[in-house]
């Protein structure tokens, strides 16, 4: 990783822009929109890209793993990037310091906005987080750009035993891009400490 980040900064030129669209599980909104509120853009702004929470609340295993799958390629700037996914717990979090997934670098073909989908199938809860039936959360995901600004989106989730609630997983929605590189992939596993990775907040 150490050496990635000099890399990347070696080769750092100009501005890069990337953008997320989260789409699985559903997210709060469409943030890919700059206006007089976000002369920058919504989606760089902490936590949830300047949505608060939703209604609309994916259903999310009881028992631990499902899937996030995200568009990372929208807007240019994108072709490397770092990646983390996050949890707050509760229906408005008051932080999402709690790593479900330890921050992973993609590579696309080009700087250009580019298609595609990364999906991450069995993303677990964070060590120690226990919830109960109907509990809520909100998933964060970050996209760390090369010049050290990030973008968020956040997508709602509630707790369920009953799997038939939970939206089916399939080649459709869950798949990788071929052209699109994930590396230093780390899923948490609720039985497995992360090595060099804490729990730590803000
Ligand atoms: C709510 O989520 C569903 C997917 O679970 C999505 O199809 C729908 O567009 C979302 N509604 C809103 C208002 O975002
Ligand atoms: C973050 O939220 C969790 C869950 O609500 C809570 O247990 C933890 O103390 C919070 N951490 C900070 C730094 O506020
Ligand atoms: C996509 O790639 C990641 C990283 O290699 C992997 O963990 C995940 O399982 C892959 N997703 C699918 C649907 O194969």
């Amino acid at each position: 990783m150490h050496s990635f980040i000099l890399g990347a900064l070696a080769i750092l030129n100009g501005l890069a822009q990337g953008h997320i669209v989260i789409t699985y599980p559903a997210w709060r909104g469409n943030n890919l929109i700059v206006n007089g509120d976000f002369p920058f853009g919504m989606q760089w702004s902490y936590p949830c890209g300047g949505i608060s929470p939703t209604q609309n609340r994916t259903a999310w295993p009881l028992d631990g793993s499902g899937a996030v799958a995200f568009q990372p390629g929208w807007f240019r700037g994108h072709a490397s990037n770092l990646v983390y996914i996050n949890l707050g717990l509760g229906e408005q979090p008051s932080n999402y310091s709690m790593i479900m997934v330890p921050v992973f670098q993609i590579n696309a073909p080009t700087e250009n906005p580019y298609p595609g989908t990364v999906c991450l199938t069995q993303v677990s809860l964070p060590k120690g987080v226990k919830p109960k039936k109907g509990d809520l959360a909100s998933i964060q995901i970050v996209q760390a750009q090369r010049h050290g600004a990030a973008l968020y989106s956040c997508a709602d989730i509630i707790f369920t035993d009953d799997l038939t609630k939970v939206p089916p997983v399939t080649g459709a929605n869950c798949f990788n891009s071929t052209d699109i590189d994930v590396h230093n992939i780390n899923i948490v596993k609720d039985s497995e400490t992360v090595p060099g990775v804490e729990q730590y907040s803000y």
